[in-house]
């Protein structure tokens, strides 16, 4: 008798092994998968009941976060505006931009009736988790720093994991990310941009000693002013100012000590 089955069936068992092998090895990368919540994942981004642009009200037209997310600096948790705030320009017979647009159908409805606009949440930490904005915005973090260019997104999406590694990484290093308070909502801050002998006065001004800033810029030397400090600086830093610069600064003067304990954010 011939071959009756070919060569190649030899293989078989080992393939189906292999394949199975595949099989549970993908079922094991998407279990987690989808037992992870969808608002933790970077890139999230739901669709909303009202096609609102932060590219048009925060980077073309300027609007300071604040303006519409006004608990931000004060509370721990950050609000999202009322009817009302989106009525004082779009509203018929107020500011009347675009009062007629199909766009802004809903919100003008919404503010006659008075019912709120439910706006899909974008991110949300577990339960579980102990977070607040104020305790970050009045320690020199940017909502960019957590938020990405928020005002350069048509639509909002999750530019950060938002997971725990990610906020540890921050607390470790927390330099990489402190800027002067003036500039948390500052979404094109530059420090680069910074003068540095404004940076550096206003140090000097809050009453601390020149050496003490020279020793963060250069352990070896010293300095006795205002211009002994900023040739420290273009000596260590080069002619433009650095976000290490700034942020080690900081850091060091304002006792910045982000906490790593587990009960600081698991309460
Ligand atoms: C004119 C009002 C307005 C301004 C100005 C504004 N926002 Fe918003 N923001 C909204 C509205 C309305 C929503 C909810 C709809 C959405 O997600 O687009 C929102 C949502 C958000 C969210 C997502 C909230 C969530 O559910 O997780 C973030 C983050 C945010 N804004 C950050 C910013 C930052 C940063 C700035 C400043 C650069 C800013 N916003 C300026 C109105 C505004
Ligand atoms: C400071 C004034 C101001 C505020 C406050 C404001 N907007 Fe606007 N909005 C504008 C301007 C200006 C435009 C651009 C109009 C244009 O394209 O000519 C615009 C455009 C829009 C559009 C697009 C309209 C279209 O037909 O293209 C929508 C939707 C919109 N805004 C929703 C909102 C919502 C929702 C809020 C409240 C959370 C809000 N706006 C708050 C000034 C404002
Ligand atoms: C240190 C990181 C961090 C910074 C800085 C930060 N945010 Fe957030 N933001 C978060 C986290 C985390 C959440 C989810 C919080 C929760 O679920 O309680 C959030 C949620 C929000 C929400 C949704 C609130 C809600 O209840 O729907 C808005 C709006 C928002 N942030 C706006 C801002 C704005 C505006 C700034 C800057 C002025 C800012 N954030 C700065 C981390 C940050
Ligand atoms: C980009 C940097 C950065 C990120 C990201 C960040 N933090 Fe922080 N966090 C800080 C800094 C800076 C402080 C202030 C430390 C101080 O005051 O000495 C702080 C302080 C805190 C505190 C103590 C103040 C308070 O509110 O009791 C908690 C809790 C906290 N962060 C939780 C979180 C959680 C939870 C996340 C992630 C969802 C997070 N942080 C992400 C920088 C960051
Ligand atoms: C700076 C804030 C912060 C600190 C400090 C922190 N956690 Fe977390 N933790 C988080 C955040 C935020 C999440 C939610 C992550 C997510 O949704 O992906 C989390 C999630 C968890 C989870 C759920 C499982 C998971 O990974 O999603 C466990 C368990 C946990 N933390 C344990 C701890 C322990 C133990 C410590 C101390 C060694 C600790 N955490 C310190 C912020 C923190």
């Amino acid at each position: 008798m011939g071959n009756f089955f070919p060569r190649w069936t030899n293989w078989l068992p080992l393939k189906l092994a292999v394949a199975a092998g595949f099989v549970v090895f993908g079922v094991s990368l998407a279990v987690p998968y989808y037992f992870t919540p969808k608002y933790t994942r970077v890139g999230y981004q739901p669709s909303q009941p009202v096609p609102f642009s932060h590219q048009i009200h925060a980077g073309q037209l300027g609007l300071d976060c604040r303006y519409c997310h006004s608990f931000v600096e004060a509370s721990g948790h950050a609000n999202v505006p009322t009817n009302q705030t989106c009525i004082n320009c779009h509203g018929p017979g107020k500011g009347n931009i675009k009062s007629n647009s199909p766009k802004l159908a809903k919100v003008i409805a919404a503010a006659e009736t008075g019912k709120p606009i439910e706006w899909v949440k974008i991110h949300k930490a577990p339960d579980y988790v102990y977070f607040n904005h104020s305790a970050h915005l009045n320690r020199g973090i940017s909502c960019q720093s957590c938020h990405g260019r928020i005002d350069q997104m048509e639509v909002v999406h999750h530019a950060e994991p938002q997971s725990m590694g990610w906020c540890l990484d921050c607390h470790r290093n927390p330099e990489k990310n402190l800027r002067p308070l003036e500039q948390v909502t500052n979404l094109k801050y530059d420090p680069a941009q910074l003068d540095r002998s404004a940076f550096y006065q206003n140090l000097l001004g809050k009453g601390i000693a020149p050496a003490e800033i020279a020793q963060s810029i250069d352990p070896s030397r010293s300095a006795a002013n205002l211009a002994d400090l900023v040739s420290l600086a273009e000596g260590r830093y080069g002619k433009q100012v650095t976000q290490l610069e700034v942020g080690s600064q900081l850091k060091k003067h304002w006792q910045v000590q982000p906490p790593e304990n587990c009960t600081a954010c698991h309460r």
